[in-house]
């Protein structure tokens, strides 16, 4: 059963977006590394940041429902326990990932899995320099989940990055964290930074030397009371679909802006949008006010540095291709490869079913602005990908009654999104 929505003219209002997913996963991890009682205050519940929730839970720690978040309980990361079952990871890279790095130190035997699309993505990625730190895990056919993770006798290294992942960083980190010395990452570009912003907030002595992060273990987390802000990437879908309906007008509140993370407004700005920023905070994750409004934008190519800061904007920012003055390219971008689905040929797949014109290549695509009509009879796919649904969604709603395969993996990242855009659709002009 295919799923199709009422064509939309514009977007107009002020809205806010759910808490940010990778603050959350990091958020209850370091609650649970720290020793005592956090709160976490407004955090994400998707199916992702459920899954290291959960993940937490059978180690030992414990969640209590409070007001609008949950309070966390541990002994610390010395206190695991040892998990009574494979621990699902569901469709979180990121929760496999950190986790990796979190239990690899810890002298027992996890095993980890996940679900039919995470299933196919690399972890040999945070197995190698693990693996250089000492670790003994275990992958099917040496690359995928299901893992296990056995006991062994890490040592804090110097690892080298030989991919551009926050996801790989974080699990280095983590490991390091809980190992006697220094433990330090260099990075190929800088991404995300939440886990070394976080983690001082929790107490832990890093430092930063351009694109090295080092960390002093072991550390003695403190708990902490933490209020995560908006989404950013959310965010991300409001400000791509004030530029593709006409005369939207669109403010979102208190998203986090993190600057690692705000890539896609540089690339806005390139493109010669102009897009309204206030702070209202500068605390180590500021948060700020965005107001944009519909209006023509030029084309262009992007690639090199900016591209990990903006890789789960990618496939929207591809997408606006449809609606610039000239076409869109990305490059340096094969990661997006190896994401919930393969996002550059999930993009190429759509843009060409809708009737668009677009150009695939193994590090990217370029996408051409819409000349023609598109062709009304298009079935969407969204490969079981958030992202990719929601740009489907607001593709469904820009041209009216464009069929959609199914949409149920927005519950990943976004579980309200049709609730929060129908709130600022206009659907008369
Ligand atoms: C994330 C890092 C990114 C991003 C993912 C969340 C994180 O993945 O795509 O959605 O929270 O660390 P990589 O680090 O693999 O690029």
């Amino acid at each position: 059963m295919t799923v199709s929505f009422e064509k939309i003219v514009s977007l107009k209002g002020s809205t806010t977006v759910p808490a940010d997913k990778s603050i959350t996963h990091r958020s209850f991890i370091f609650s649970s590394m720290a020793k005592g009682v956090s709160e976490i205050i407004n955090p994400l519940m998707s199916r992702d940041t459920i899954a290291t929730m959960n993940a937490m839970n059978a180690v030992g720690v414990e969640f209590e429902k409070i007001e609008n978040g949950f309070r966390i309980i541990s002994e610390g990361y010395r206190g695991f326990t040892e998990a009574n079952n494979i621990i699902n990871c569901d469709n979180s890279g990121t929760t496999a990932r950190l986790l990796t790095g979190l239990f690899s130190p810890q002298k027992r035997y996890f095993s980890l899995t996940g679900d039919d699309s995470l299933r196919k993505r690399p972890m040999d990625r945070v197995k190698k320099p693990l693996s250089d730190m000492g670790a003994s895990i275990v992958l099917r056919k040496e690359k995928y989940l299901p893992m296990i993770i056995c006991p062994s006798n890490m040592y804090p290294s110097d690892i080298m990055a030989t991919v551009s992942s926050a996801q790989v960083k974080s699990a280095v980190i983590l490991a390091g964290a809980q190992l006697e010395g220094i433990t330090s990452y260099t990075e190929i570009e800088t991404t995300r930074n939440h886990t070394e912003t976080m983690l001082k907030d929790f107490g832990a002595d890093i430092r930063i030397d351009g694109k090295k992060v080092s960390i002093i273990g072991p550390v003695e987390l403190i708990p902490q009371k933490f209020f995560v802000p908006g989404d950013f990437s959310s965010a991300a879908f409001f400000i791509g679909a004030a530029l593709m309906f006409e005369n939207s007008e669109i403010e979102i509140k208190n998203v986090g802006i993190n600057p690692t993370r705000t890539g896609f407004l540089d690339v806005l700005r390139m493109l010669g949008v102009s897009v309204e920023l206030s702070y209202n905070d500068q605390k180590s994750e500021p948060t700020g006010n965005i107001f944009i409004k519909n209006q023509p934008f030029s084309g262009g190519k992007i690639s090199g540095a900016l591209i990990p800061n903006i890789i789960d904007e990618i496939p929207l920012i591809a997408t606006l291709g449809l609606f610039a003055r000239e076409p869109i390219e990305i490059r340096d971008a094969e990661e997006l490869r190896v994401k919930e689905s393969d996002r550059i040929a999930s993009v190429v797949h759509n843009i060409k079913e809708i009737g668009g014109k677009v150009e695939e290549f193994h590090d990217g695509l370029k996408v051409y602005p819409l000349e023609n009509g598109i062709n009304k009879s298009a079935i969407l796919k969204s490969f079981h990908d958030h992202r990719i649904a929601m740009i489907n969604i607001l593709l469904s709603k820009r041209f009216g009654n464009i069929s959609i395969d199914e949409v149920s993996a927005i519950d990943v990242s976004f579980p309200d999104f049709l609730e929060r855009l129908k709130f600022l659709e206009v659907v008369i002009a």
